[in-house]
């Protein structure tokens, strides 16, 4: 296939050297504005592929959109009338809520989202290390997009494991009860993942994850407080060594994905009408921070 990666950081430039070594026709879109980017995956021999060429943009049969949640949209909008209607969009990437707004932006295309437990890390511009291997879910947004099935496998042989998913907000709202549990309280203390094992925030986790499934089964997506909650735990357990990717912006000072983790959260809860206060408090600590280096 044609593909072009939007957002070639840690996790699309693991999955464009993947695409790329299984033997699709692989181009980048990132924001240096170079015509070509050399990329090295762990030892592997080095890449080099063409960057921000618009003519690969227009022939693309895939777009696979790697950004962060909160740069999807002022990314894509210069991008819009290069794109085929025909092109497959992807969108991989921690939270929700992107759906839609692309889904506007894009009515015709087919589009597809995907949620990815492998690990990526990139040390310099160059260099991508798989940190850790896992498994990647793809399902349809759109009619169009739940017919393209067929790109499990193309994802699956570039990059083992990929399953295709009848439900995808099922797999999304999954990974969004994890992200909401872990991501806002290891950013705020400072703390590795394992260290939310500590007695200290069991109650936190709780409520916060009996929060999520509240909103959950709200919108229609059958799930149990106990089962997330175990999920969360072992999350926890299985990356304790790991910085969650928000405690990462925090220290770096970068704007963090809140909006589209947590503040998904809320937004879907205020809807329904049903009060998220555990939440809501994380929301606003994390909004804290990231006022606070506005006025230092
Ligand atoms: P990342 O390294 O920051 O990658 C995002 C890339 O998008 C960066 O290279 C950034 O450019 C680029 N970008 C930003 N604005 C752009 C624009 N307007 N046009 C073109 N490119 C633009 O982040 P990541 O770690 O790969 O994470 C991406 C998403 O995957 C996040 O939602 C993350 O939570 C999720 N995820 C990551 C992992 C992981 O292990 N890394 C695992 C699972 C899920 P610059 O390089 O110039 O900043
Ligand atoms: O955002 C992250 O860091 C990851 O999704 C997770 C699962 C919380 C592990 O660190």
């Amino acid at each position: 296939m044609n593909i072009v990666v939007l957002g070639p950081g840690a996790i699309g430039s693991l999955w464009a050297l993947s695409l790329h070594n299984a033997g699709h026709s692989l181009s980048l879109w990132s924001r240096n504005g170079h015509h070509q980017s050399t990329l090295c995956l762990d030892t592997l021999s080095p890449v080099t592929l063409v960057n921000n060429d618009a003519e690969k943009l227009k022939d693309a049969d895939l777009l696979l959109v790697t950004l962060k949640a909160p740069q999807v949209e002022t990314a894509m909008q210069p991008l819009l009338e290069q794109i085929d209607p025909d092109c497959i969009v992807v969108l991989m990437h921690n939270g929700m809520g992107t759906a839609d707004i692309v889904a506007e932006l894009l009515p015709n295309n087919p589009l597809v989202l995907a949620t990815t437990t492998h690990g990526a890390y990139r040390p310099e511009p160059n260099k991508v290390q798989h940190t850790g291997v896992g498994i990647t879910q793809l399902g349809g947004h759109n009619e169009k997009g739940k017919q393209c099935q067929f790109l499990a496998e193309v994802f699956d042989h570039a990059l083992s494991t990929a399953q295709w998913h009848n439900h995808i907000e099922q797999a999304l709202w999954s990974k969004l009860a994890i992200n909401c549990a872990i991501n806002p309280l290891t950013a705020i203390n400072q703390i590795t993942n394992g260290e939310l094992a500590a007695d200290s925030y069991r109650s936190t986790l709780v409520s916060v994850v009996e929060e999520v499934a509240q909103v959950m089964n709200a919108e229609g997506i059958v799930t149990d407080a106990a089962k997330l909650e175990e999920t969360v735990f072992n999350v926890i357990q299985a990356t304790a060594k790991n910085h969650s990717s928000m405690q990462q912006d925090i220290v770096h000072k970068r704007p963090s994905e809140i909006d589209f983790i947590t503040g998904y959260l809320l937004q879907r809860a205020q809807t329904h009408n049903i009060a998220v206060p555990h939440n809501t408090a994380l929301f606003e600590q994390i909004k804290l921070i990231e006022q606070s280096w506005k006025s230092s």
